[in-house]
Formats: structure tokens, sequence, C-alpha cells
């Protein structure tokens, strides 16, 4: 646990939303998003490209503050501060798309980078956390490799791994299936769940990989038109009538959901 767990009141969700409003530029990519993500869940956040799933990620880890509402990270405001949102982030774990592996270090070096900048742990102590992480993700075998000598899936576990170093008690994973064959995927989604529920962290997936994602989810989210179009179980999602919704769900270029959205945006 971090300090910032450690000081939040024992109810206060992972994640809280309430009025938010996100920009680009004078653009507003999304707007009146409230949500509430609960410790220990797995929460699909879901929506068609360009919808703001991504912009939704960067303001929970403070790279983008809203211009309206309240943004709580276990029961905390994000901070604005540098040295105070630095102390947060750590609590934050984030897998990106592209893995970000730096191509000179081996993969145990990479796992190692973010134990060497945030902690003062020694060589001995670091190594024996890496062989854990890698462990973890059942990549303990290829800690001597370089990010070339891997394959997709074996990479993006990798980076994995590393979002994994400092314990944090939030995973948050933006499309972590890009790229990645049917094998690949389910092995990366049934090890999200297995993280989840084993290490007890609160996991948030970012993706239009709906099929892949909602059975591992205890709950769902759809973001279009520049806002929050759906809350409510996977259950609820498959059963919705929402003509917007299922227009998504059904990858349907007709509908409800403004094809161009840079258009959309442009207007809002
Ligand atoms: N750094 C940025 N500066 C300006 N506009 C941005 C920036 N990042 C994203 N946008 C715009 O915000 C909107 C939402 O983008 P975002 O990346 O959040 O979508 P997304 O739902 O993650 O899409 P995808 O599924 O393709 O990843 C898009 O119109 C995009 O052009
Ligand atoms: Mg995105």
């Amino acid at each position: 646990m971090t300090a910032a767990t450690a000081a939040a009141p024992l109810s206060a969700p992972a994640v809280r939303l309430a009025g938010v409003r996100l920009d680009r530029g004078n653009r507003t990519i999304l707007r009146d998003i409230s949500l509430s993500v609960p410790v220990g869940s797995i929460t699909a956040v879901l929506g068609p490209s360009g919808s703001g799933k991504s912009t939704l990620l960067s303001t929970l880890t403070g790279e983008l503050p809203p211009v309206a509402g309240q943004v709580d990270v276990f029961g905390q405001a994000v901070p604005e501060r540098s040295h105070a949102l630095l102390e947060m982030r750590k609590g934050i774990g984030v897998l990106l798309q592209g893995n970000g592996l730096l191509t000179d270090l081996t993969v145990a070096e990479n796992v190692a980078l973010p134990l060497r900048t945030h902690t003062r742990l020694g060589d001995a102590l670091v190594r024996r956390i890496v062989d854990f992480k890698l462990n973890a993700v059942g990549l303990r075998a290829a800690a001597d490799l370089y990010p070339r000598e891997l394959s997709g899936g074996m990479a993006r576990r990798v980076a994995l791994a590393r979002a994994l170093a400092l314990d944090p008690p939030l995973m948050i994973y933006d499309e972590p299936l890009t790229g990645l064959d049917p094998i690949a995927s389910g092995v990366i989604m049934s090890l999200i769940q297995r993280l989840n529920r084993t290490l007890g962290l609160t996991s948030i997936i970012v993706t239009h990989h709906v099929h892949e994602t909602l059975p591992i989810a205890d709950h769902a989210v759809v973001i279009a038109n520049g806002g929050l179009v759906f809350t409510g179980t996977p259950a609820e999602l498959e059963n919705t009538t929402d003509p917007l919704v299922r227009q998504f769900l059904r990858g349907e270029p007709d509908g409800p959901i403004a094809f161009d959205a840079i258009q959309r945006g442009a207007t809002a």
C-alpha cells in the first residue's frame, strides 16, 4: 500500500469522477463525466476510436487536469503540484499501447527501471523484485533478452511487469490488446484478471476490444459523442436497447454515433 491509499477513507472508491469536463486546446473532448470505480474491481472503458478514452486516462494520471469537476484517486484529489503528483503517480501502474520498453536495456533492466528511479533499494533486492515480477507474468526465463528478441505478446507482458514494479494498487491499461493475435490476447486478459485478483488491485481497461474484455470485467462504461452513454455490468451492456450503445457494440458505421469525431469536436 502506498501513502496515498493509507490515508484514504475505507469506503472511498479507487477512482471517482464527478461532473468532469476535459478539454484539449479549445475543444471539449468529454463533458459531465461522473464515475465511480470500486476498489478491487475491473472496469472496462469502451468507446469508438477518438471518443476520448485515452483522454479520460490522462486525467487520472494528472497529465490533463479537468476544466470542471473533481477527480479523486483513492479518496484524494489528483494533485496539480508536481511533487505531490509524482508521489501519487507511483501508486498507478500504467500500461500503454506502445509498451515503451527501452531497446538497449534487457528485459530485467527494463523492469528494474521504476525501482531504480523511484526507490533506493539495493541491487540484490531490486534483482529479487524483478525476478518476482517477471515470474508473475510468466517470463522469468526471458530476463536477459533484449526487447528485439521478444514477440509482441512477450513484450506486452514485460511492460506489464514493469508497470507492476512499484506495487501500484491501481492499474490502468490503454488498449492492452493492440497488435496481438487471439491467443496472445487471451493470455494478456487472463493475466490482467489474475493479477487483479491475486495482488488485490483495481484495474481500468480502456479498449475497443469489447468481446475480449467484457468477460473479465465487473463494470463497463461506454463513452461516445463527448460523454458517458452507458454505465453498468457487462450483462446489462449486452442487453441494452440503447441504439447508440448497440451501434457501437455491433460496430455499425451508421447510427447515432458521429463517425467523424473531429468534426463533432470542432463544433463542441
Ligand atoms: N494531446 C492532444 N492534443 C490535442 N488533441 C488531442 C490530444 N490527444 C487527443 N486529442 C484529441 O482528443 C480526441 C480524443 O482522443 P483520444 O486519444 O482520447 O481518443 P481514444 O478514444 O483514446 O481513441 P483511440 O481508440 O483511437 O485510441 C481526439 O479527437 C483527438 O484528436
Ligand atoms: Mg486511445
